[in-house]
Formats: structure tokens, sequence, C-alpha cells
């Protein structure tokens, strides 16, 4: 692989078993187009996962579930770097360096973390859920990573980033590469189909809003079909007036590559409805190809793992020699043994 290529990393939680379409169009799809012009690594946060109470078995299952699901999309391990968070130790070792570096009030305006405790109460948060972004963080400069392609959410988190590895770099000299947010603005952020003021998301309230990939193409269709939309009836791209419409064209529009203004073209003087029937059978044609090649991946859970194991070998080649130098700079004594 190229290594003047520019680098990119990104990772996605193996929380919920399926990607929904938020992921998708808003994360893994870049990751895949990435892979042709960057040198990108990409990984199952399974550490991150641990930040909320999950069962042993199931986030075993749930992280070979969710690399299955990124090689489906089209991940290329001859391509990329594919790996779990949990292979590569460096990434536990840098976070507390990283966390030393992090300022209390910094990490209590993470907006991601004030609303995940606050839904559930600050008794039965975690600090791990408190310092999670400061994890991310550690993610990312372990790489160098020059770009990071992620949904508008995770902004805030790279903005994190960039002000530590700036901070770091001004205290003990240059160790991290700045990197920037790759974030694709039509699809930065995908909206629940029950409620388009909110984000699309697996801590959702109702499944009802959230396009699993793995559904049933039956389910989804269901889904899509009673989407909410909004008053009147012309089919035109209007997110401030009309955001339950706007959210599916974007759908539509980034499955079947299509403009924008094609579309509105293509549904003038038609109903909702046709939009909607249209778009539940663009998803289930795409989904089903999807949810096949996802199944044969786990249908050979030694040619998975091995992926995954060659992945962090890449990977940890990379993070060893960061953590290194983080941890000569900050004046950790060698260990000789
Ligand atoms: P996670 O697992 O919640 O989401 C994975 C990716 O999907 C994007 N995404 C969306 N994009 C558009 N519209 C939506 N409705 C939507 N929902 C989710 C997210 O922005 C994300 O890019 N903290 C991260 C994982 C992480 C990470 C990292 C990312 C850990 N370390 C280092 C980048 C670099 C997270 O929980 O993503």
């Amino acid at each position: 692989m190229a290594n003047d290529r520019p680098r990119v990393l990104s990772g996605i939680q193996p929380t919920s078993g399926s990607f929904h379409l938020g992921n998708y169009l808003g994360a893994v799809r870049q990751w895949v187009a990435l892979q042709e012009t960057h040198d990108a690594f990409y990984m199952v946060v399974d550490l991150h996962a641990l930040t909320l109470p999950q069962d042993p078995k199931a986030l075993r299952d749930n992280t070979r579930l969710a690399a299955a699901q990124l090689l489906a999309s089209g991940l290329d391990p001859e391509r990329c770097t594919v790996f779990v968070q949990s292979h590569v130790p460096e990434h536990t070792q840098l976070s507390w360096l990283m966390e030393c570096m992090t300022g209390f009030g910094e990490a209590s305006r993470m907006t991601q973390f004030k609303d995940k405790s606050a839904k559930q109460g600050t008794d039965r948060t975690s600090v791990g859920l408190f310092t999670y972004p400061v994890l991310q963080v550690a993610d990312i400069l372990l790489y160098q990573a020059n770009q990071v392609p992620v949904g508008e959410d995770q902004r805030q988190h790279i903005e994190l980033t960039r002000n530590i590895a700036e901070r770091f770099n001004g205290r003990y000299g240059n160790t991290f590469t700045v990197p920037e947010p790759y974030i694709l603005r039509e699809t930065a952020k995908i909206y629940d189909l029950q409620d388009p003021s909110a984000k699309m998301s697996k801590s959702a309230s109702s499944p009802k809003g959230v396009v699993d990939l793995l559904d049933e193409p039956k389910a989804s269709a269901k889904k899509i079909k009673s989407a909410v939309t909004d008053t009147g009836s012309e089919i035109v791209f209007d997110p401030e007036n009309k955001p339950g419409i706007s959210n599916l064209l974007t759908i539509h529009a980034t499955l079947t590559n299509t403009g924008i203004p094609e579309l509105e073209q293509k549904y003038a003087g038609k109903g909702y409805g046709a939009l909607k029937t249209d778009l539940a059978e663009i998803v289930s044609e795409w989904a089903a190809p999807f949810r096949d090649r996802t199944r044969d991946f786990l249908d050979d859970p030694e040619t998975l793992d091995s992926i995954l194991a060659k992945g962090a070998e890449k990977a940890r080649a990379v993070a060893a020699e960061t953590l290194a130098q983080a941890y000569d700079r900050v004046g950790l004594l060698p260990s000789k043994h």
C-alpha cells in the first residue's frame, strides 16, 4: 500500500447488531470510497461499546457482525486495514496520556456525553462514558490520521482531537498530525423516519424510524412507507419546511447516485406515495445483496478472524511507533526488559 497517500481513520461501534442507514450513508459509504485514494484504517470500536453495559456473548457476536458488515459494504482488506480496537492495546495506553492532557471542563462540554448521561442519570453513567471522547482522541492520533470520515454527530470529538493534538505538540514538540473532519454535507445527518428533527440513531425511542441494513426487506419497506412526511404534497428538497421529504430525497439520491434536482423533476406532480414506494424498493434491492454478503462472512468465522488478525497486526505496527514516541516525549523511562 502506498505510504505517501494521506491517511484516514474511522471507527464504528458494534453495539446494536445491524448498522442503520445513517451509519452507512453518513460514514461507511465514504470509507469504501476513501480506501481507493487514502491509506485507510477502519475499526470496530468494541472498547467504546463497553461504556454502556453489554452482554459478553452479544458483544463478541456483534463485534464479528460489525466486521462482517464492513466487509459486506465493500471494504477490501487488500486495500485498507480493518481491525478490532481491543486487538491493539496501544489505544488504551495512549488514552491515559490523552486523559492527562484533557481539561475536566473540556470533557464535560461534550454534547454526546451530556445527552446520554442526562437520559440515563448520573448514577447509571460510567466514568468510561465521560472519558469516551478521549479514547477516541487516542484512536485518531495513534494513526497520525489526516482525515476522519464521520457523520456530523462526531464533529465535536474531532474538534477535541485537534485541540489536544495541538496542545501536546505545543508542550512536547511536534508528535501528532492534527486531523481534519471529513464530513459530506449531503449525508452528514440522516434523520429518523418518524421524527425528522432527530438523527437516525440506534438509541432512538422507537425502531420504526430506523432502517436497519439487516432488516427483512418487508420490514424496511414498511418503515419507509410509513415515514412521517410534511404538510403539502409537492416533492421538493427543503430541509427547513419539509424535513421528512428532504430526508427521503437524500437517501434516494445517495443510494442511486442521482442529483436531487433530477429527483425533484422526476417526482414533479406525483404524490409522496410514489417517492416512498420507489424508495422502499431501492432500499430493499440495495440491502438484499448486502445481507447475503454479511451472512457469507459470518458463515466463515475463520476467514473473518484471520482478516481481523492481519488488520490488527498492520494497525499495531503504526500504533506502537506513535505510542513509543509519545511515551518518550512526556518523559516516561523506557523499559529495558
Ligand atoms: P457510531 O458507532 O455511533 O457511528 C458510526 C458512524 O456513523 C455515523 N452516523 C451517522 N451519520 C449520519 N447520519 C446519522 N443519523 C448517523 N448516525 C451515525 C457517525 O457519525 C459515525 O461516523 N464515537 C464513534 C466511533 C469512534 C470513532 C473513533 C470515529 C470511536 N473512535 C475514531 C472516528 C474516529 C461512534 O460512536 O460512532
